[in-house]
């Protein structure tokens, strides 16, 4: 075989990458290209924390895009209104007449611990991560069910999967992506649409102070590769969570404990105390792959006895 088959291949590809311009969205946007893909490199080019504007940061990356002998457009609308979202797509319809995938990748950060948690802080955070989700992938979620594919790449976080001490903003915003995210695969299916998340580490403006030692290891441009995989055709796969950096991929999932189970219907609070550890044993679980999973688990528990 060679190495030709083997690339992923995005060719007559289409990719809205949102926070483009610089950090990860910049190693998305540029390696989506190199695999073939049009890419329409969406920033408004703001602060760490949402505010301010700089046309340069998206303009930079296509330059490096066309200069490399790719095709990309820039975008400089936010992705926090449903009028932003619906213009980035329109900017892939003019330029490309067309959208494949969308990598929702655009952030900010406005840490406080909860305690000093006010609405500046809870509500920026929000329109960014989780609305402005909703707001870049509805518009093209109309043309992936007309033409019958399309990808969606959710940029979430070991803080929301996870938590992380004083991020209750951003962690809340992070794991609607993973419901989102979930939902998505689940309602994209006949429509051969997949949606799956990430929850990147990586050495941006974001972490630099927080990575440690680990800093060197987690290059932006390690995170890449799983996002260009999940975006081409030849993966379908979905609904599901990936941790990665510095060269790793894996997946995180949801487990259920076995329980306890009463099954007279007369559970009390004294029989959830009396057997707290049953309920919270780790060494038998399964692991749901759906609501159905959950229903199919409890029936068994009812129809067992105690
Ligand atoms: P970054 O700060 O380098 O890049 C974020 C980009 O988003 C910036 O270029 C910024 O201008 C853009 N942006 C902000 N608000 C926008 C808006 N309203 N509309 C369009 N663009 C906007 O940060 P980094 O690290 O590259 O983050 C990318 C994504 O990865 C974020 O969603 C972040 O939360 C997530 N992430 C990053 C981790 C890491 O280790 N770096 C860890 C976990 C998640």
């Amino acid at each position: 075989m060679t190495e030709e088959r083997d690339w992923v291949d995005l060719e007559n590809r289409v990719a809205i990458v949102t926070g483009a311009g610089r950090g990860l969205g910049r190693e998305h946007a540029l390696m989506l290209a190199r695999h073939g893909a049009r890419v329409v490199v969406n920033d408004l080019g703001a602060g760490l924390d949402g505010e301010g504007n700089d046309d340069s940061a998206a303009s930079l990356v296509v330059a490096e895009i066309v200069a490399n002998g790719g095709e990309a457009v820039a975008d400089f609308n936010s992705v926090t209104t449903p009028e932003g979202g619906q213009a980035i797509v329109e900017t892939a319809m003019k330029a490309f007449e067309q959208v494949d995938i969308v990598v929702n990748n655009a952030g900010i950060l406005r840490d406080k611990t909860f305690h000093n948690m006010t609405d500046d802080f809870v509500e920026p955070v929000l329109d960014v991560h989780l609305r402005g989700a909703f707001n870049v992938t509805r518009p093209a979620w109309e043309i992936f069910r007309s033409q019958g594919h399309g990808r969606v790449i959710n940029t979430s976080s070991a803080a929301g999967v996870l938590g992380n001490f004083g991020q209750s903003n951003y962690a809340a915003a992070k794991a609607g992506l993973v419901g989102l995210t979930y939902v998505l695969a689940l309602e994209g299916a006949k429509f051969n649409i997949t949606a799956n998340a990430i929850a990147p580490v990586a050495r941006t403006r974001m972490t630099e102070d927080i990575l440690g030692k680990l800093a060197d290891a987690v290059s932006p441009e390690l995170v890449s590769p799983l996002v260009v995989w999940l975006s081409s055709i030849e993966c379908t796969d979905t609904g599901s969570v990936f941790t990665v950096g510095g060269g790793r991929v894996a997946r995180f999932f949801t487990a259920m404990t076995d329980g306890w189970t009463r099954t007279d219907g007369a559970l009390t609070p004294e029989d959830v105390r009396a057997h707290w550890e049953e309920i919270n044993d780790e060494s038998k679980f399964t692991v749901p792959n759906g609501i159905a999973d959950d229903f199919r688990a409890l029936r068994r528990a009812l129809r067992g006895s105690e």
